[in-house]
């Protein structure tokens, strides 16, 4: 029987099934693409930085403010800061707003003129000169915090890149990322830093071997410990290296000098302290820059948080560790560090403890030279001790016991200049 040829009715007419499955595939894509860019348009917000000056109208210079880690500098930062932020939030731009920040106080004539930068977010449908131009018109008004200070904007603001503002703000001593980024939220998790986490933390290697903390003081100084040099003292024999990773470091720098305390006892561990001169200048970037140094009077109160970092041992007579380790500890009054049960007097006063009572978290050996170090209200970080000794590590009652920064200030500017 002859049946002519047929084509299947399958694959000529569509099958409903098929058509409800290409509109919904449709639909959904559709409705994907303009969430997408309903997204984008209204709510993915996006970081931008400006700097400006501001004229401090009612200031005189001074001495004291020629250095951004004194009390009246600080003081003064930390108020105009308070001032433009409040002025934000009560304008029409304090979902945009993020954070102020003081670079440097400077002089003009007999005025202070500070240098700012600020951090905005904006979603992607605002255009930057409209936006530049709000916060002018914000910023156009005598800013006041109703008590003694006022200030006038006495330049355009400028639209800083991402790398401009990394460039400025790692000039300024104690930055970390959350600062260069003038991010609201600050996270130390862990006990394994990230990279550019503690930029000023400075390995001294000895054949290549990591063999003692330091701290990067200014772009050719770094300060450590003197007992890191007992039996190696020759500059020719160490190099400082930089970056989280000791063993594959981001910059390595010979040593030209190094400076120990004339008074240094390895008996007692008195001025446990020495400086190291580079060969030649660490270039500063995001993970590679200097602490603040504390002024001579800066007040360390017990109790108060402080971390301490470097590749030491993570238990007593261990190895020391590839990749750099953060430690939180606490500040412990020397009167309960010299307690009997404790160091019974061996913690003299140019020595400062740190730890928990109950022990568990120290330093350890390997971490001798490097930074113990304190925020402050501005986020800025200071120095305030060097590991110097310990009974053993982390036992209770035998805290961390530190080089106090504070009661070598003044060697440290003899020394250096700084
Ligand atoms: N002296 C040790 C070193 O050379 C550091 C000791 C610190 N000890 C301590 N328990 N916090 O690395």
């Amino acid at each position: 029987m002859y049946r002519p040829a047929r084509v299947s009715s399958a694959s000529r007419s569509l099958n409903p099934y098929m058509v409800c499955f290409v509109v919904a595939a449709a639909v959904v894509i559709l409705a994907v693409t303009v969430a997408l860019l309903v997204y984008f348009l209204a709510f993915d917000q996006k970081p931008y930085f400006y700097q400006s000056s501001f004229q401090i109208l009612n200031v005189q210079y001074s001495d004291e403010l020629s250095s951004p880690v004194t009390q009246k500098y600080r003081t003064l930062s930390g108020r105009i800061e308070s001032m433009i932020t409040k002025t934000f939030k009560e304008s029409n731009l304090r979902n945009q707003f993020v954070r102020a920040h003081v670079v440097k106080l400077r002089q003009s004539g007999s005025d202070v003129i500070a240098d700012i930068v600020m951090k905005f977010k904006f979603t992607r449908n605002n255009n930057g000169a409209s936006m530049k131009s709000r916060i002018e018109s914000v910023l156009q008004q005598t800013l006041n915090d109703n008590g003694t200070l006022a200030m006038n904007l006495s330049t355009e603001l400028t639209p800083l890149s991402d790398q401009d503002t990394v460039n400025m703000l790692t000039q300024v001593c104690g930055t970390r990322p959350d600062l260069i980024t003038l991010s609201e939220e600050r996270i130390i998790g862990g006990t394994k830093a990230d990279r550019g986490d503690w930029p000023w933390q400075v390995s001294l290697q000895r054949g290549n071997l990591h063999r003692c903390g330091a701290v990067l003081i200014s772009s050719t100084w770094i300060l450590t410990a003197a007992h890191c040099f007992r039996s190696y003292s020759d500059p020719r024999q160490w190099t400082a290296t930089f970056g989280i990773s000791a063993t594959s470091p981001e910059q390595r720098i010979g040593v030209r000098s190094i400076l120990i305390h004339n008074n240094y006892k390895p008996e007692t561990h008195e001025n446990d302290i020495a400086l190291v001169r580079l060969a030649r200048e660490v270039t500063f970037t995001r993970n590679v820059h200097m602490v603040c140094l504390p002024e001579a009077t800066q007040n360390i109160p017990p109790g108060s948080t402080a971390y301490v970092t470097g590749w030491g041992s993570r238990r007593y007579s261990g190895s020391t560790v590839p990749d750099l380790v953060q430690a939180r500890v606490n500040i412990i009054s020397n009167d309960v560090c010299n307690a009997p049960a404790g160091y019974n007097g061996a913690v003299l006063p140019v020595m400062l403890c740190a730890g928990l009572p109950q022990g568990g978290v120290d330093a350890c050996q390997g971490d001798s030279g490097g930074p113990l170090v304190q925020e402050d209200s501005r986020r800025l970080w200071f120095l305030v001790g060097i590991v110097s000794w310990g009974y053993q590590c982390g036992l209770p009652d035998k805290p961390g016991v530190y080089t106090r920064v504070t009661a070598y200030r003044d060697w440290i500017t003899q020394q250096t200049g700084i």
